[in-house]
């Protein structure tokens, strides 16, 4: 007799339901681009198909795979979409996919090396490699986080902890005021980890750009000297290497002598652009990175791993775990003094299995299959920059690095304002967004608003980009039209 409150779903229905999952998935990849890349959903258009109460009794996988088909995939913005351009364009690639239905499957929680001893040995491994492919030395420690907003928590932990070496016990009530410094194009991550740690949002300095949108030394330094003869403790200078609205380029080896005069640590934000570093031709932007504390650079955004998996790279590795580290009874182990406890290292107890969702993803591509990739999309993304520079109403904002190219329709004639052709370049992206073939974002840089193209799908083609700039030439001619300026 079987017991009715005992076992999970059966291996029989799970091989069954599994494999419809698997085709439906394989499905998808082939047919992902007849369905519109953003999301047609309306506010509360799902909440209002949901029962209002759990089943009480259990239902069978047909009834829910099928709701998933025809009430959750409407509500879905197709990230894994070749005509995804907006934000930072991302692939959870086939390898990182079956790395994460494996690492689903054995449900490890790797918070100790004994609670999945492969768990931690992996990742300590396969960030090894990561860092070999980016060209930083491969025995720099790293950890995997869930994002880069975590893995920057930790970093600006650990410089906390070399500013204020009491903070542990006593908090920062007691200690003097502390500076974090990062440029006006800084991720609001930095931002939010600065008020996390207790500094408050006026803990932090944003440093002037350049025409560039780069970190201005001279106005790092001037601020930092400034601080110093006030009494201010200078926590930590955040660079970024690939801006979230650009993916410009702070100017590392300048900021680094600034920082070190004043004792602070520096954290690289290279959570998108460091990924860009796998290629030795690209190097030099990444100059002094080595030299930095600590990287983040995220596999989830540019190296086709699936959401979630971001990097923190540390040549403080002592200081970081000092920073965080808290071991109760319960999870002391015999082996704890000759293994890592990736615990240690990071906010949460938990920890997912990601390593392994990584590790697939480059033995899969290889070494040799991501450079390859990566410099396609730079192509790309170069080749659709040139597009803009050539056209006479469009102006490039910014230069282009890597894969991202911001723009704006600025018509040399015309009777608009500023303000309106803000107003005119959201409107034209927003109807290419409604046609359903790409979507776009903007960002607003010098007080305008301009448009982003990010190229990082491994499925966007050259096609792509030329349907997106057809669409943009036929909305401008609808747009201009119908506008009519707000009075
Ligand atoms: C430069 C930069 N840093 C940090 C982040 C935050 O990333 P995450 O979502 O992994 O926290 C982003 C997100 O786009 C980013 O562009």
């Amino acid at each position: 007799m079987t017991d009715p409150r005992v076992g999970d779903m059966d291996p029989e229905s799970f091989r069954r339901w599994g494999g419809e999952v698997v085709e439906w998935i394989a499905e998808y990849m082939e047919s992902r681009e007849s369905l519109p890349v953003l999301s047609r959903s309306r506010p509360g258009d799902l909440r209002a198909l949901l029962p209002e109460h759990p089943p009480e009794e259990g239902e069978d996988p047909s009834v829910w795979l099928e709701d998933f088909r025809s009430q959750i995939l409407p509500g879905i913005t197709h990230w894994n979409h070749p005509g995804f351009l907006a934000y930072f364009a991302i692939s959870g690639s086939g390898p990182g996919v079956l790395g994460e239905m494996l690492a689903a499957a054995l449900n490890v929680n790797g918070m100790l090396w004994r609670t999945s001893p492969a768990a931690t040995e992996l990742e300590e491994h396969v960030v090894g490699w990561l860092a070999e492919l980016l060209g930083l030395p491969a025995s720099t420690f790293g950890v995997i986080q869930d994002t880069a907003s975590s893995s920057s928590f930790a970093a600006l932990a650990a410089a906390r902890h070399q500013a204020f070496p009491r903070v542990r016990e006593e908090g920062l009530a007691g200690a003097g005021p502390g500076r974090i410094y990062a440029s006006e194009e800084a991720h609001s991550s930095i931002e939010k980890a600065v008020i996390a740690l207790g500094f408050g949002q006026a803990g932090l300095t944003r440093i002037p750009v350049d025409a560039q949108f780069r970190m201005r030394p001279d106005a790092l330094a001037e601020a930092m000297a400034e601080d110093e003869a006030r009494g201010v403790r200078p926590v930590a200078v955040v660079a970024t290497l690939g801006t979230t609205s650009t993916t410009s380029l702070d100017p590392l080896t300048d900021l680094l002598p600034i920082a070190r005069r004043h004792g602070a640590w520096v954290h690289v934000d290279g959570a998108y652009g460091g990924a860009a570093a796998v290629l030795p031709e690209l190097r030099h932007h990444f100059a002094g990175w080595d030299e930095a504390d600590s990287i983040v650079v995220n596999p989830h955004k540019w190296l086709f791993t699936p959401v979630d998996c971001s990097v923190l790279f540390t040549r403080r590795r002592e200081v970081l775990r000092e920073s965080l580290s808290l071991v109760p009874e319960y999870l002391r182990s015999r082996e704890e003094d000759v293994t890592t406890s990736l615990m240690d290292y990071g906010l949460p107890l938990g920890r997912r299995f990601r390593a392994l969702k990584l590790w697939f993803v480059l033995r899969y591509f290889g070494a040799r299959g991501i450079r390859e990739r990566i410099a396609h999309h730079i192509e790309l993304g170069q080749r659709f920059g040139r597009l803009v520079d050539d056209a006479p109403d469009w102006v490039r904002v910014a230069p282009v690095p890597f894969s991202t190219v911001v723009f704006r329709w600025k018509p040399g004639e015309g009777e608009w304002s500023g303000q309106d052709l803000d107003q005119m370049n959201l409107r034209i992206m927003e109807a290419v967004n409604a046609r359903g073939q790409l979507f776009l974002s903007h960002t607003r840089l010098a007080g305008r608003t301009c448009i982003r193209v990010s190229v990082g799908n491994l499925e966007t083609r050259w096609s792509h980009l030329e349907t997106c700039w057809t669409q943009l030439q036929e909305e401008v001619a609808r747009v201009e039209a119908e506008f009519s300026p707000a009075p």
